[in-house]
């Protein structure tokens, strides 16, 4: 099918190379991911950008207590996220690195446009600086004169400086926050924004001369441009903007860009407003989603208490790993995350739910029907009617979730018609229909229905877990057949499929076992 709803961009946040990404970092690729894919699959041509933030003094600084320099520091970290998103199957279109020519270059034309504008000056920056946040803070905006954000320690620090104008942008986007309430969700974020641009906006110090790691002022090689600034870029000089006009002009503006909470602010505050102030639209929407935090509260590195997805992924493989966080969080929601919530999820889910079903249907067509399914059914065993009704509407509802950012809803619909279709083989119960001739009828009617029903819950899951949808297909003996999304919402397209029994889905899990086994891991 070569019909396009039209185009698709979505972002995640570029990623700081400080360390190795964890499970929290994870969750927002992993969304992103699985909305792409779902956009792919219903017919939009999609971008889907991630990248990594790799200037500013905090790197300089890891850099140099690992006796490297910044740019083999984060050569090696970076290596290590490409290679995680690779066994996460993670379907970016393009990762952009803030240390790559087509960025940097393109950053100074920005500041350029910014600067012809008149929006910047220079001045002398004094203010409170929080180094692991890269964040600088006026005096009322600390909390116990700590970091807002991260409760450190800041320094005042006082230096010659450029500032944007930013309080020349601030009518402008109390208007954006009043009059487009699709711009920024969840609606508590937008509110928190609005009054935060109400409280009045300072211009902000957009350069900085502390240290050098970073992109240069153009015409002041003294000065490096402020490491936001430059990240904030990588959505449009990713598209090539402003010269190279081909991918630009197909997907920008954004339709989404999915960030954590903290950085809602710089992306819904200081984007918008160099935005405005080079001529360029803004993004769509902005979601900002929630944290997952663990009992101790959030994961961070240097508290060493973060959760390594790729030990996960080694354990219990990658689409449990999705599965999970798509399932078990609400998109605005910060949620806890503990290893037997996951392990729980899994044997439920995906052990019992999902993988139960396939095998059990799966082994009665061979057995009771020489592993061909049946023709579809011209007869009825008592049972279809409910079935069907809620493996054709499947797909519907799952469409609604996704438009709003429900994962867990979309996923909780889908499962439902797993558990509806667990419901059917002990309504119809096949193995009493396989002992009486006369019923052979009512039997094939039920093989079909379940086979078929599972084809639907294969193209269902294809954007979440498409490995779990190929190995679901390919026991059915549809693996090489296309998959096509309007195909869910029509039962009885299976035709007489020769079905091969494979390994289980997902092995059942000794949570007691496992936990202990994941401690020893830690
Ligand atoms: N480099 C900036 C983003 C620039 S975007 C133009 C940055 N990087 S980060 O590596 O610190 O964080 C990236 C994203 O990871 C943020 O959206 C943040 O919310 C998210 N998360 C970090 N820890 C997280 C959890 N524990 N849970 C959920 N998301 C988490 O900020």
């Amino acid at each position: 099918m070569s019909r396009s709803k039209g185009t698709y961009y979505i972002t995640t946040p570029i990623y700081y190379p400080s360390s190795n990404l964890h499970i929290g970092h994870t969750y927002c690729t992993v969304m992103a991911d699985a909305m792409a894919r779902f956009k792919r699959i219903t017919g939009h041509e999609v971008m889907f950008l991630t990248g990594t933030d790799e200037h500013g003094q905090k790197i300089q600084k890891v850099a140099q207590e690992k006796g490297l320099s910044p740019q083999e520091h984060v050569d090696g970290i970076v290596a290590g996220i490409v290679k995680l998103w690779e066994t996460m199957e993670i379907s970016y279109d393009d990762f952009i690195r803030t240390t790559e020519d087509r960025h940097k270059r393109r950053v100074q034309e920005i500041f350029r446009r910014i600067n012809a504008k008149g929006d910047i000056y220079r001045g002398e920056y004094e203010g409170w600086y929080c180094t692991p946040c890269e964040a600088f803070w006026t005096e009322t905006q600390l909390v116990d004169g700590k970091c807002p954000d991260c409760g450190r320690e800041v320094e005042l620090t006082k230096e010659p400086a450029y500032f944007f104008r930013l309080s020349r942008y601030q009518d402008r986007l109390i208007e954006l926050f009043e009059t487009n309430p699709e711009f920024l969700q969840p609606e508590s974020r937008r509110n928190e924004m609005l009054q935060f641009a109400r409280q009045g906006l300072e211009d902000l110090c957009i350069s900085r001369s502390s240290f050098d790691w970073g992109i240069k002022v153009p015409l002041d090689e003294t000065q490096v441009i402020y490491v936001w600034l430059d990240a904030l870029s990588n959505y449009v000089t990713a598209l090539g903007w402003p010269e190279e006009t081909g991918k630009y002009d197909k997907f920008w503006p954004a339709d989404v860009h999915l960030v954590g909470k903290e950085i809602v602010r710089f992306h819904t505050i200081i984007w918008p407003a160099m935005l405005m102030s080079m001529d360029v639209p803004l993004p769509k929407k902005v979601l900002g989603h929630g944290w997952l935090l663990l009992e101790g509260g959030k994961m961070s590195k240097s508290r060493g208490n973060v959760v390594d997805p790729v030990k996960l992924i080694g354990r219990y493989g990658v689409d449990a790993l999705k599965y999970f966080l798509l399932r078990e969080y609400s998109f605005g929601q910060d949620g806890l995350y503990t290893n037997e919530v996951m392990l729980n999820r899994i044997n439920s889910d995906l052990a019992n739910d999902l993988g139960n079903l396939l095998s059990r249907t799966v082994s009665m067509i061979e057995k009771y029907n020489d592993g061909t399914v049946p023709p579809p059914a011209d007869e009825d065993d008592g049972f279809a009617a409910a079935l069907k009704e809620v493996a054709v509407s499947a797909a519907g509802k799952v469409e609604g979730h996704m438009e709003a950012f429900a994962f867990n809803r979309a996923l909780e619909e889908i499962w439902t018609l797993v558990s509806r279709t667990n419901k059917y083989i002990d309504e119809t119960a096949p193995w009493a229909l396989a002992k009486d001739e006369t019923a052979r009828g009512a039997l094939c009617a039920t093989l079909y229905n379940l086979a078929e029903s599972l084809r639907i819950v294969s193209i269902l899951i294809t954007p979440f877990m498409h490995g779990t949808a190929e190995e679901i297909r390919r026991q059915l003996g549809i693996g090489d057949e296309p998959v096509h999304w309007d195909d869910a919402s029509r039962f009885g397209l299976l035709g007489a499929a020769s079905v091969s029994k494979g390994r289980p889905l997902f092995p059942r899990l000794d949570v007691a076992k496992e936990l202990e086994a994941l401690e020893g891991l830690a």
